[in-house]
């Protein structure tokens, strides 16, 4: 079983940058109901996990991306805050970091192990993407709306939808880490 402890020592550099104590609690409950709904019994078995079943992941784990994701919106955020003289809109880093943490909790439950050492889509999955199930297990957990935005529509799913400035930011965040891979697999990433 994974537990509230375990979920605070893997994200404990990004959780602590959460200055709302209320949100970062609720950050971590909904990881560990998405592990307890998933079936994931140790942390072990969430750093085998590769980050995504759409392309070979060379290794990168679901850990190690849910923290470049959220480390590389904060990036993205702090370098407009730092070099605009004025920034046309205002960027909530608590829910920032939150969204990062969560952008991907759905996929708790989306893919699911194989039995075989592996890693396929589960059933939920097939019924639902992370994006979906991602936003249901947020809100289940009583997070609010805009932070429940930057889960539901961080993917394809947020294309042409109204979003917060946040989930904007772990959208590319996030597809910086994903598109790369996609292009070394096509062989298409010159190097
Ligand atoms: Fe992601």
């Amino acid at each position: 079983m994974i537990t509230k402890e375990d979920v605070e020592k893997l994200f404990s550099s990004q959780l602590a940058q959460i200055q709302n104590q209320e949100l970062r609690e609720k950050v971590i409950e909904a990881w560990v109901v998405g592990c307890k709904e998933g079936n994931w019994d140790s942390v072990e078995e969430l750093q085998s996990m590769p980050f995504t079943l759409l392309t070979d992941t060379h290794g990168v784990n679901f850990i190690e991306h849910t923290i470049a994701v959220t480390d590389g919106a904060l990036a993205l955020a702090k370098c407009q805050m730092d070099t605009y003289k004025e920034i046309p809109y205002d960027i909530n880093i608590d829910r920032l970091i939150a969204g990062g943490i969560l952008h991907d909790v759905g996929k708790l439950v989306e893919i699911e192990k194989d039995g075989e050492g592996g890693f396929r889509k589960s059933r939920s999955g097939m019924c639902a993407r992370h994006p979906i199930s991602g936003a249901i297990q947020a809100a289940k957990v009583g997070l609010d709306q805009e932070t429940v935005n930057t889960v539901a529509c961080h993917a394809k799913e947020g294309d042409g939808r109204p979003q917060v400035i946040e989930t904007i930011l772990i959208h590319q965040a996030d597809f910086a880490t994903f598109n790369p891979l996609v292009l070394l697999n096509k062989s298409q990433l010159i190097q």
